[in-house]
């Protein structure tokens, strides 16, 4: 129980004192001091940010599995976010390794216990951007009663380093998103949330990660509806079952032997994490691609818990989904961006002119062997000529680019899960412009399409890098109100209706296999069926899957 002052004013509605000393939650495992944070509308939110839910992974304990944390002898100093992972970073932006932190937020006027709670696993393709409130702040959800967790894992070859032997089996950032889980069912009552409803929502590198947890062994009973935001593991790159191309790779960027697995493991154990973080560069081939390194590993056991022991799709096959309520979705643009970078430079438009089946393979994640998928896909979506840095060549090139990274993939995951899943899926597309993106024209300063992580703008407050959205009736601030209320249905209920407290909204169907329903997220909804289904015919010709694993 909290151990804190408050002022009953009725029987259900307590308020809290407002003093930062009095910002104190007792749970089984320990004392946690937070802060005092305001959400935009002007609510109280209670915030302990920073706690450590597994050991310190250094030294030994490097490339080792997480160690959890469940007794907290001392009281924990919650008052200030922890740092990033190791990553790439702006000089003094606080990055360590010292990273597996998880931060709470609750509503600090509580009328009720056992609010919804929803866990986010954060973007940034395993090797960047973290949980830390500057990039993923709870100012937008917390005007709802639910509590918010945001969690770190490691990133790089510091989280997904897989030699694929007793050495470095792999998995690791997703083994610390189950302690972090694990930290949610133990420790979440005494903070107002409701253990029995955790509702998993993560964008991209997260999505995957969400989309793994429904099939892992480690991650049953954790939690009970899924997100998955732009990002699937189901897309043209098949599971290995390790990443020692990744692991050699690493080895020689930090001067590391590749003789044996051993000795590489050993010697990286004992480079200094910034320099590990600081090598992201290295592995990137052409512009800054590939945008996907590190990826999950089926495990081999070697004694250790085995993160994912078989293929997902054959765990699906074999009745092993665990089915929850499960939003899907893709932006209407997604990385479209990219091909800005490529044909506005004049080094990487003559590469992909004269290389296209070195380049593009790389640029867009297709397996080896891939003349025949790369050839198809260039008749298929690009002109039979040189590619200029025209608007038409980019536009075309950058729907290759948003459909190879996130587009086909979330395809299958929806796909898969409108068969598999027993629970309702539904299957939404973001396609709305605001005043802000994550890419915006140079020239103008201005976005242009609805790219890649651009709901995060409303769903989460984002100071590092955007504008506050103040409560008005602007356009930008109403699409905070849809997608925040769209989650707080849904982790309350399991559904994501009513969407707004206005008749004139539709009624948001779950996606059936026959029916292949899905919202359209504009400036207002709107339900359509088969969405970009005839480009990803192309896509579904070069790898094709069953959808329907688990017909009787
Ligand atoms: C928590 O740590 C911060 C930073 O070291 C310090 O300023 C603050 O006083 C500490 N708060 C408590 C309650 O110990
Ligand atoms: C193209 O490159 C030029 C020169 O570097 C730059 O000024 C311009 O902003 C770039 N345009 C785009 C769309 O990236
Ligand atoms: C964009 O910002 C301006 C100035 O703050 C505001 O007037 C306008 O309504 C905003 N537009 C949207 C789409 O929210």
């Amino acid at each position: 129980m909290a151990r804190i002052f408050f002022l009953c004013v009725s029987l259900f509605v307590c308020v809290y004192g407002h003093k930062q000393d009095d910002i104190i939650t007792e749970s089984a495992s320990g004392r946690f001091v937070g802060s005092l944070m305001t959400s935009r509308r002007g609510r109280p939110i209670h915030a302990y940010r920073g706690i450590r839910y597994a050991q310190p992974p250094v030294g030994a304990l490097r490339f080792q599995p997480p160690v959890p944390i469940t007794f907290y002898p001392h009281e924990v100093n919650a008052t200030l976010d922890g740092p990033a992972c190791p990553q790439p970073a702006d000089p003094g932006y606080f990055v360590d390794e010292d990273c597996l932190r998880l931060n709470v937020y609750t509503p600090g006027v509580l009328g009720k216990w056992s609010l919804p709670v929803l866990v986010y696993i954060h973007a940034g393709g395993f090797y960047s951007v973290s949980g830390r409130s500057d990039v993923a702040g709870p100012q937008h959800l917390l005007d709802k009663d639910l509590v918010l967790v945001t969690i770190n894992y490691r990133l790089g070859s510091l989280g997904f380093l897989s030699t694929g032997d007793e050495h470095a089996p792999g998995n690791n950032g997703f083994k610390d998103q189950v302690v972090a889980l694990q930290w949610v069912r133990a420790n979440i009552a005494s903070f107002g949330g409701d253990a029995g409803r955790v509702t998993l929502a993560g964008y991209s590198a997260g999505a995957i990660s969400v989309a793994l947890h429904t099939v892992s062994p480690m991650s049953r009973g954790l939690f009970h509806r899924a997100i998955s935001m732009s990002g699937s593991p189901f897309s043209q790159i098949p599971f290995r079952c390790n990443l020692l191309h990744l692991a050699v790779q690493q080895a020689r960027l930090v001067d590391c032997p590749v003789t044996s697995t051993a000795e590489l493991v050993d010697c990286l154990r004992a480079v200094p994490w910034r320099v590990l973080g600081d090598s992201l560069k290295g592995f990137q081939e052409f512009s800054i691609d590939p945008i996907l390194i590190w990826t999950p590993v089926i495990e081999g056991d070697f004694g250790q818990e085995r993160f994912l022991p078989e293929d997902p799709l054959r765990a699906i096959r074999a009745g092993k989904l665990r089915s929850v309520p499960y939003i899907v979705s893709q932006t209407r643009d997604e990385f479209f961006w990219e091909s800005f970078l490529v044909l506005n430079n004049s080094i990487y438009r003559t590469q992909i002119n004269e290389d296209w089946y070195k380049v593009g393979p790389e640029a867009f994640l297709l397996p080896a062997p891939s003349d025949r998928s790369a050839r198809a896909l260039r008749a298929q979506y690009l002109p039979a000529r040189r590619l200029e840095n025209t608007a038409a060549d980019n536009a075309a090139l950058g729907r290759l680019y948003g459909d190879a990274v996130i587009g086909f993939g979330a395809h299958r995951l929806a796909n898969l899960m409108a068969y598999n899943n027993k629970e309702p899926t539904y299957y939404y597309e973001f396609n709305y412009i605001g005043n802000q993106s994550h890419y915006v024209d140079p020239a103008s300063g201005k976005p242009v399409g609805v790219a890649h992580h651009d709901e995060l703008i409303y769903l989460f407050s984002l100071p590092a890098g955007f504008q506050e959205i103040p409560v008005s009736d602007s356009r930008d601030s109403l699409m905070v109100d849809k997608l925040t209320t769209m989650f707080y249905n849904f982790a309350l209920t399991g559904n994501p209706n009513p969407l707004l407290d206005d008749c004139a909204s539709p009624v948001w169907p779950p996606m059936r296999p026959d029916e292949r329903q899905y919202l359209q997220i504009g400036d207002h909804f709107s339900v359509h069926r088969n969405l970009f289904e005839n480009r990803f015919r192309v896509w579904e010709y070069l790898y094709p899957i069953e959808y329907n694993l688990t017909k009787s």
